[in-house]
């Protein structure tokens, strides 16, 4: 058991003796604030809140509440959905806003350093005026920061051609939960020194230590796309085609898959969100390609159509002509998420399969939905074969959402391991999730696992009760 112990006023004034007044907070309205990401409406507020600037200040901290025994939460932009940044314990919240720089832009190795608190949109865009790229693009992008992406492990519609932030991160300066200071590795692509302590932080979730600096590869900017919008008349043909698209030779920089309810509930509720569907249309693909020669492009394209018309496809599908319809195209897709959480008590779940199983997964979820009567509205990264399950409260009652909803996610889970995947593809378990690890692993790999945890943070004051 932990016994934490409170922040007293003593130790108040030690911390702002290492982050300077104006960046403490205890007012109950930015405790508040800084209780909550986006999952669900959960509300968890620190004791103390902190905005450090630099490494000597989070390391100082850091001491600080491994000598007094007090749970610390590393805080970034609030995005996540799986609760890895609420202060279930109260203690100390450590904001990361204000580690918000680009230290180099290294044109010479195609690689970029920065601080964790940089937004993972602004980075992109820096690196974009450089012609260089970024791949990792979450929903969030235009908010969320680089470091909530590598606590998490996130990943976004272009993973499935260019991989998720693990694949780009090559090196971390992390603060411990003591309070020392160390580097995982080396700014090389390559590196069989040791133990992979760099992909060990990467989707740690905040509770093995702090980022406060990361190296990250980075790649020649595509200098074009084709973007086409396929509708189908049944769900499952458009994830049956999914696979397919691999199959015939291409690897598409995004394949995303659409239910209908998804899009509809976007275009009702999200301002300036349009697009024309057919009655009769059931889910749909936004498919991308990208490249430098647009000759092969079109002909990946071909190739595309080909499959989707095999895989019995509507007729009307839309090709994005220029940058305005393909943002458009874009900002519906990026945006569900956010209308189903506006307007609806849901749960998110994150599953991840192979993705020729994409189909057995999708039948599978809306089975359980049938047995246990509640709607479901799925969308995700088809090409990953991670799809979004978000679960609608509806009409079901308070003891159906509380006692019997976990039995169907229980069963979701199990259908999504049985089919060779797991619990989460790119959002992590945090402090939602985690009651299902074990539908992941079995003992020995969560003993594995908790042994880690227990090796970087004796103390158990790193971000605590996330993951197990
Ligand atoms: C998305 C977020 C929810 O794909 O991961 O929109
Ligand atoms: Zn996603």
């Amino acid at each position: 058991m932990n016994n934490y112990n409170l922040v007293t006023k003593s130790i108040i004034k030690e911390l702002s003796l290492i982050v300077g007044k104006k960046n403490i907070y205890i007012d109950k309205k930015n405790l508040k604030s800084y209780g909550h990401d986006e999952t669900e409406n959960l509300n968890f507020p620190p004791e103390v809140l902190l905005k450090p600037l630099n490494t000597k200040e989070v390391a100082e901290v850091m001491n600080l509440a491994f000598l007094n025994n007090i749970p610390v939460t590393p805080i970034g932009a609030r995005t996540g959905l799986s609760g890895g940044s609420l202060c279930v314990h109260g203690g100390i919240g450590l904001s990361m806003e204000r580690f918000n720089k680009i230290l180099k832009i290294d044109l010479d190795n195609l690689q970029i350093k920065v601080q964790p608190g940089v937004i993972t949109q602004t980075l992109q865009e820096e690196v974009a005026k450089e012609g260089l790229y970024y791949a990792p693009d979450p929903a969030s992008r235009g908010s969320c920061f680089i470091g909530g992406n590598i606590a998490e492990n996130s990943g976004g519609p272009r993973a499935v051609k260019y991989g998720v932030t693990k694949d780009f991160v090559l090196n971390l300066e992390v603060v411990l939960p003591d309070g020392k200071i160390i580097n995982t590795g080396a700014d090389t692509l390559k590196n069989s020194t040791g133990y992979n302590l760099t992909q060990l932080m990467v989707g740690s979730e905040g509770t093995l230590g702090i980022v406060t600096q990361a190296t990250l590869k980075l790649l020649p900017l595509p200098k074009y796309n084709k973007l086409i919008l396929v509708p189908f008349s049944s769900a499952l043909d458009a994830c049956s085609a999914v696979a397919s698209i691999f199959k015939s030779g291409v690897i598409p920089s995004a394949l995303e898959f659409m239910d209908r309810k998804a899009v509809d509930f976007t275009i009702k509720y999200i301002y300036e969100a349009q697009l024309e569907m057919s009655n009769s249309t059931k889910a749909l693909l936004l498919i991308e390609v990208d490249g430098n020669n647009p000759d092969y492009l079109m002909d990946e394209m071909e190739k595309i159509l080909n499959v989707v018309e095999a895989h019995n496809c509507e007729e009307n599908i839309l090709f994005a002509e220029d940058e305005a319809q393909k943002e458009q195209l874009w900002f519906i897709r990026r945006r569900i998420g956010e209308a189903v959480k506006v307007n609806s008590i849901y749960k998110e779940e994150d599953t991840v399969v192979p993705r020729y199983k994409l189909p057995d997964l999708l039948s599978g979820v809306k089975k359980i939905g049938d047995k246990y009567g509640f709607e479901s509205i799925c969308y995700g990264h088809a090409g990953d074969g991670n799809l979004h399950v978000n679960i609608i409260k509806g009409n079901l009652s308070e003891i159906q959402w509380e006692e019997e909803l976990p039995k169907a996610i229980r069963e979701i889970f199990k259908l999504t391991v049985s089919l060779g995947g797991t619990i989460s593809g790119e959002h992590g378990i945090g402090w939602v999730q985690k009651s299902y690890m074990d539908i992941a692993f079995n003992d020995v790999e969560l003993k594995l696992m908790s042994n880690i945890k227990k090796v970087f943070d004796p103390k158990n004051i790193m971000n605590p009760s996330k993951i197990f």
